[in-house]
Formats: structure tokens, C-alpha cells, sequence
């Protein structure tokens, strides 16, 4: 039986499915990845000089308005088939998780409910001060704008290089991927943890895990099945 045939068969076996996503399932929507060399947006920028909060210290102007710009662009976006697929997948299973790396918001607007958003939000502001996530109203206009409470810069409520993750959100997603019948590990090179431990966790517990990725990554050689191919394309055929 070849590999996809034998991951249709594993899911529509599984009862509980979890899955992970990462930059690759939002490429098919024009959002660039992190580290695909010719789109990748690392690529074009140094994320030391970007992503991170001592960036934000030092010219949090630049950095707002990279967020803005990425803002922009992610809203134009439109969720692909694999995002689609995924929200069917859920709607079909009787146990679902998603957990996503992406901040760009296409699985919820694709109508994906049971949601883990371990890097936060793009869309989502919150005080660089206090740390709540802050409804527009509650920031003064600014580049970056200032929380009207506590007059501290606001920030896009993502998660930056050598930020922690948030310890619920973790355990939920830990959680996750060793109470399922079949993991998928769909767009992510696994290159950053803590998510990259997910699908070895599964795998530690006995769990299917399904990998769809174009290119080769730590995890295709230990995965049940290695799908080669976009997202938007395997996905579909993975629902029952
Ligand atoms: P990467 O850019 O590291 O990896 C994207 C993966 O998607 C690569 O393995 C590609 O081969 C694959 N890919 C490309 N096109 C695809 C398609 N059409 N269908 C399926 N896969 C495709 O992005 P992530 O693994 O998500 O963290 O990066 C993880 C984290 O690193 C990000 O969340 C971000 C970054 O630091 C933070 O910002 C905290
Ligand atoms: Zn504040």
C-alpha cells in the first residue's frame, strides 16, 4: 500500500487526531516561511535585529512597524485547501487538536476551533508593561502605540526569540500529542522547540505520527509516514 493510502487508512481509523503546523501550511497562501531560502522571510531580514524583545527595546519603531507590515500582508491572505482540510478533519473526528506555530491566524479564520496558538497572534496587541493582551480602544495612536492604562509600548502579542511559551498552552499541547490515535505533523522543519518535541512525544507513546512536508526534516526518518508534498494538496486527501 503506498504511503498515502496507508495515512487515509491510519486516520480514518483514528477516533482522536492532533496535529501540528507550521509556516508551510500558510506558504500555499502567499505568507512566506521563516527559513525556505528563496521566500523565506529570515532570508530578507536578521530576526536578531527584529524578532526579539531586546529588539523592541531598541527601536521599537522599526519593529512595530515590521509587525504592521506583516499585518498587512497577512490579512490579504486567504486560508488555502490545507487549512480547509484541516477545519473538515476536526468536524469529522471524534477528539481534535490543533496545535500551530503560525501566528497569522488562517486556522481559526478557516474555521478551526479547538486551537493552540503556542506563538501567540499577529492580530492581537498587548502592553509591553503589564502584559495583557489590549483591545484596540485601550491603546493611544502611536508607532508603536502606548497602552492608555499604563502609557507602555504595545507590542504584537507574539511570542519572540528567547521569550517563553506560555506554560498552559505547553502542557494542553504536550497533553495533546500523547492522548491521540494519529499525529500530524504538517509545514514545520521542526528546528524550533519546544514544538519540535511534539511529534517525538507522540511517537514515545505509541502514537501514528504522519508527516507532510515537501522537504525532508529531523522527523521524517522516525515518522510512521513521511508524506512529500504540499500541505494543500496531501491534506485534502487525508479526510474521510
Ligand atoms: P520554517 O520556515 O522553519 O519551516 C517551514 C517548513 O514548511 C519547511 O520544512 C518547508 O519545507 C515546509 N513547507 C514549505 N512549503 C510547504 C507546503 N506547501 N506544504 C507543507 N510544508 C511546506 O517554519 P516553522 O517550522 O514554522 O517561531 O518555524 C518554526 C518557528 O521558527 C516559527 O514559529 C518561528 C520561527 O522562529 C517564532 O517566531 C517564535
Ligand atoms: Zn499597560
Amino acid at each position: 500500500m503506498d504511503p498515502l493510502s496507508r495515512a487515509r487508512a491510519l486516520v480514518g481509523a483514528a477516533r482522536r487526531i492532533t496535529v501540528l503546523t507550521g509556516a508551510g501550511i500558510s506558504a500555499e497562501s502567499g505568507i512566506p516561511t521563516f527559513r525556505d531560502a528563496l521566500t523565506g522571510l529570515w532570508s530578507r531580514f536578521r530576526p536578531e535585529e527584529l524578532a526579539t524583545p531586546e529588539a523592541f527595546e531598541r527601536d521599537p519603531k522599526t519593529v512595530w512597524e515590521w509587525y504592521a507590515w506583516r499585518r498587512v500582508a497577512v490579512a490579504a491572505a486567504q486560508p488555502n485547501a490545507g487549512h480547509a482540510a484541516l477545519a473538515a478533519l476536526e468536524r469529522w473526528a471524534a477528539g481534535f487538536t490543533l496545535i500551530t506555530q503560525n501566528v497569522d491566524g488562517l486556522h481559526a479564520r478557516a474555521g478551526s476551533r479547538n486551537l493552540i496558538e503556542l506563538h501567540g497572534n499577529i492580530a492581537r496587541n498587548r502592553c509591553a508593561g503589564e502584559g495583557c493582551v489590549l483591545a484596540d480602544d485601550e491603546a493611544a495612536p502611536g508607532s508603536p502605540p502606548t497602552c492608555r492604562r499604563c502609557g507602555s509600548c504595545v507590542r504584537p502579542d507574539v511570542v519572540w526569540f528567547g521569550e517563553m511559551l506560555d506554560p498552559a498552552s505547553l502542557d494542553r499541547a504536550f497533553e495533546a500529542a500523547r492522548d491521540c490515535d494519529v499525529f500530524l505533523s504538517v509545514g514545520t522543519s521542526g528546528l524550533v522547540e519546544p514544538a519540535a518535541s511534539l511529534p517525538f512525544e507522540a511517537l514515545a507513546s505509541g502514537v501514528s505520527v504522519i508527516e507532510v512536508n515537501p522537504q525532508p526534516t529531523p522527523l521524517s526518518r522516525r515518522a510512521t509516514l513521511a508524506l512529500a508534498g504540499p500541505a494543500g494538496e496531501m491534506l485534502p486527501r487525508l479526510v474521510p
